[in-house]
């Protein structure tokens, strides 16, 4: 695919998965925050299919939300408004993004260049992972043991602990956190297709029909919900974590990853049990001072590891390291056979482009090794650590 092409249908991939995204996410709060706050109105006011009630203030108006089972002889309401295409559009968009931005990206963009695996093995292993992932989970919470929460919780962390282990062990950081981040995104879109929409057509069906509701179908339902509230935030992270290279790009990367969605859903739970549960904020702030101390004793002793020698780096050896290593992608006019504009518009031409940028160079090629990408262009480690000592130097350019 032609690299402009493939630039314009990223963009507009993202914009709409993104938008999507926000819409579905701010749903699912939406309507978790709103079933944890109904109350009960007095007895006088209540009639059979009331599960509770709710009154919230909007955009200049009160809104009064009743939550029911339609119990016969109840109709069908003339107009019921669905929430299901925010989900498969996030999910679409998602997928293609994928496959546009690693699986049609060239290898670079999927395996380090010291990897046995191919383009094709890497992207086989990469999408095996997301559909058999997704399978094997829901079978999980179809099985017999679906209410055993006890069993099925621990289960499927370790399904997806392994998928973290085995995707960043397989593919480059970068990629393998994307690749989990579709499995999750699989997982919620899979729980809307699969169970919320099919549980909501019996819901309507059973109304049309004039049959009582059956509340083990509302059960379900609510189940798969509660899994995608909680999927939200390691899914959000893990959308955002390409622009964080100490995470992707850290030798524990598969660690890091897991700790943050670890923290991410465990921020989540105590947000949603907050409402009934009295101790939770120090319950909170346990799961983030956890979840951010591992972060920083994982990602702090690579960022202030020093030289192993103090002898002063010339630029005249920092500019050849550049030029054979790094100028075959980030210059005006490439000669990389994937990347033909300067990625992120980031050049290292003049002696001032590359100073401008030490301390990035640091970060990128030094602390967390992403760069130069996949290695495509072979650097050594004694280059790595030549450039790191000129920076921690002062970056001079004599
Ligand atoms: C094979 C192509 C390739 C090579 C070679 C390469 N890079 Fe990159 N570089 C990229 C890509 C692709 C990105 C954009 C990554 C992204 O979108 O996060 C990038 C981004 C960067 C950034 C910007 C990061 C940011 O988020 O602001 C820096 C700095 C950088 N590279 C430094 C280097 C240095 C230094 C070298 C040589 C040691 C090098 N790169 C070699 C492809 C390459």
């Amino acid at each position: 695919m032609p690299p402009f092409l493939r630039e314009l249908l990223d963009l507009l991939l993202r914009w709409v998965h993104l938008i999507a995204g926000i819409m579905w996410v701010g749903n699912s709060m939406l309507f978790n925050w709103l079933d944890r706050n109904l109350y009960q109105p007095e007895p006088d006011k209540q009639y059979p299919g009331l599960q509770g009630k709710i009154w919230m203030l909007h955009s200049g108006a009160f809104y009064e939300v009743d939550k029911k089972l339609l119990q016969p002889p109840a109709r069908m309401p003339a107009m019921l408004h669905w929430f299901k295409w925010q989900s498969y559009t996030t999910w679409l968009t998602g997928a293609s993004l994928l496959v546009v931005v690693y699986e049609l990206g060239g290898r670079a963009m999927m395996v380090e260049a010291s990897s046995p695996l191919s383009l094709l093995q890497a992207s086989a292993l990469g999408l095996g992972t997301v559909v058999g992932g997704f399978f094997t989970y829901d079978l999980l919470w179809r099985s017999p043991l679906k209410k055993v929460e006890a069993v099925l919780v621990p289960l499927t962390l370790a399904l997806f602990g392994g998928a973290v282990f085995v995707l960043t062990h397989q593919l480059s950081g970068r990629a393998a956190y994307i690749h989990v981040g579709v499995l999750l995104g699989t997982c919620m879109s899979g729980n809307v297709f699969f169970h919320i929409m099919p549980s909501q057509r019996e819901l309507v069906r059973a109304t049309e029909e004039g049959r009582p509701q059956d509340p083990a179908i509302q059960w379900r339902a609510k189940q798969r919900s509660i899994h995608n509230n909680l999927l939200t935030f390691p899914l959000l992270f893990i959308m955002i974590s390409n622009h964080f290279p100490s995470t992707f790009g850290n030798e524990l990367g598969w660690v890091v990853l897991w700790v943050l969605m670890l923290g991410g859903a465990g921020v989540r739970y105590v947000m949603n049990i907050r409402f009934t549960w009295k101790p939770w904020r120090p319950a909170l702030a346990g799961v983030v001072v956890l979840s951010v101390g591992a972060l920083v004793a994982l990602t702090l002793p690579r960022a202030a590891a020093t030289p192993s020698s103090t002898d002063a780096v010339s630029f005249v050896r920092v500019a050849g390291i550049i030029e054979r290593r790094c100028l075959p992608c980030h210059a005006a006019k490439p000669t990389d056979d994937v990347f033909t504009v300067a990625p992120k518009g980031v050049r290292f031409e003049s002696p001032s482009q590359v100073k401008a940028n030490a301390e990035k160079i640091k970060l990128q090629v030094v602390t967390t090794k992403v760069m130069p990408l996949a290695n495509k262009t072979g650097i050594t480690d004694d280059e790595r650590e030549l450039l790191g000592r000129w920076v921690d130097q002062g970056a001079s350019l004599e």
